[in-house]
């Protein structure tokens, strides 16, 4: 990654920023070493890493508690909720004043980078404790939110945690189960959570102003534009498939090719089947990235084959169109290969655009550090999407290495980290002065 020249900005945010970014790095390392897979895994290399904390898992239960010292370091009134995120609040909860919340998730994909929402999260605390230190006080309440379930690896759903707090969480999500068919209502329960205090968690009603979420790009934009910050124009619609394919198992010495109906062959050509419908249209990506290969034997014949396709797009008609294009050439590969197949949703979320007002105050605050302003969408989905469906949402990219995520080699520089401090600082402190 070339260092922008931090020339073109005064020295005292070259200062800024390094102060700011370094401890917020080191404790981005410490947090990393939260993970159900220890090891270690070195940023800016291709080593394999090892950081994965599922929700609710022993890992994501140790990160939370260290986050909430962080919060409480910070000033902050803190709890771990019912669905386990970990909120911290600069003023009582729900003392009538307005509120703006802040920040991201805390759990992670398999062999994840350390940035991947814990970054905006410990920002967003970061800049809370900076404006304390400087004795400023604002108007409204702010919380700062950390989310267990982003990612939606363990469990078949996702955004779990802001979808609660949005209260767009549907109950029959507390018996979708994990690969070992432990459900998250037991999982919960276990975490030290609390199925019937989920409905108490939702803020509709209450004076929420909008939500604010830092978050790494993810994506190439703003190394390749040599800028540390950009503004969050929109976030694309996704959609999660679940395909079983069911063939016939049998003895890999006696069948005969002729005569099989390998439900791993069938599920291949359904996987290049996908990728070509989303190399052929313009705007789409599609993805599968998790298999599981039923009876699992060197020696069987492959019976039954589960696989997902992830599907998004900017826009919300490219992406259906997507969906529609990917059921039916998995179907044609079906009655080509002799199988059958189920094919269904597990996740949708529309395309999310971030308001215009936040767009415009975060973009405020990033020019007022020297920086110009650069719009982009996220290709990546966030908990701002589900936080859409409560209040106006609005998000701030730090730039990462080559774009690199859901990637051990995942990576950013502490002076942009420090950056995202100072911007949100701004913006805060021009929020309060709007009034
Ligand atoms: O899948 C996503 O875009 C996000 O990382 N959960
Ligand atoms: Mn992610
Ligand atoms: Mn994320």
């Amino acid at each position: 990654m070339t260092r922008t020249s931090l020339a073109s900005r005064p020295d005292r945010f070259d200062h800024e920023a390094f102060r700011l970014g370094e401890p917020l790095m080191a404790r981005l390392a410490h947090l990393a070493t939260f993970t159900s897979t220890p090891g270690t895994s070195t940023p800016g290399t291709s080593t394999p890493g090892s950081l994965t904390r599922l929700f609710l898992t022993p890992a994501h239960r140790a990160a939370a508690e260290q986050v909430a010292a962080w919060m409480r370091d910070a000033g902050l009134r803190t709890e771990i909720d019912a669905i386990g995120n970990v909120v911290g609040r600069t003023h009582p909860d729900g003392d009538g004043r307005p509120v703006l919340l802040m920040g991201s998730h805390i759990d992670t994909v398999r062999q994840a980078g350390r940035y991947d929402g814990a970054f905006g999260v410990l920002a967003a605390v970061a800049a809370l404790a900076e404006l304390r230190d400087q004795g400023r006080t604002l108007p409204f309440a702010v919380e700062v939110i950390a989310f267990g379930d982003e990612e939606g690896v363990r469990f078949p759903v996702t955004m779990t945690g802001s979808r609660v707090v949005a209260g767009c969480f549907d109950p029959a999500a507390l018996d979708a189960a994990d690969a070992d068919g432990v459900t998250l209502r037991d999982a919960l329960t276990a975490f030290g959570g609390d199925p019937a205090g989920i409905p108490g968690l939702s803020r509709v009603g209450r004076p929420v102003l909008g939500y604010v979420e830092a978050h790494i790009e993810q994506g190439p934009v703003l190394e390749a534009q040599d800028l540390p910050l950009g503004i969050v124009t929109a976030i694309a619609g996704a959609t999660r498939l679940r395909a079983t394919v069911t063939g016939t198992a049998g003895h890999a010495g006696t069948v005969p090719m002729s005569m099989r109906h390998d439900a791993l062959v069938a599920a291949s050509g359904m996987v290049m089947a996908v990728e070509h419908v989303a190399a052929n249209q313009r705007g789409l990506v599609a993805t599968v990235g998790q298999m599981l290969v039923r009876p699992g034997a060197p020696n069987s014949i492959p019976g039954e084959v589960e696989f997902t396709v992830d599907i998004r797009a900017a826009e919300d008609a490219v992406r259906l169109g997507g969906i529609a294009a990917v059921q039916h050439a998995i179907r044609q590969v079906a009655s080509e290969r002799g199988v059958s197949v189920q094919c269904h949703p597990i996740h949708d979320a529309p395309a999310v655009a971030c308001a215009p007002h936040l767009q415009a105050a975060l973009q405020a605050a990033i020019e007022g550090l020297g920086v110009p302003p650069l719009h982009l969408a996220s290709g990546a989905g966030h908990d701002a999407m589900m936080m859409a469906r409560l209040c106006p949402v609005g998000m701030i990219f730090t730039r990462c290495w080559r774009g690199i995520s859901h990637n051990p080699a995942e990576s950013i520089l502490a002076t942009d980290a420090g950056l995202t401090v100072l911007a949100l600082c701004a913006f805060l402190r021009a929020y309060a002065a709007a009034g």
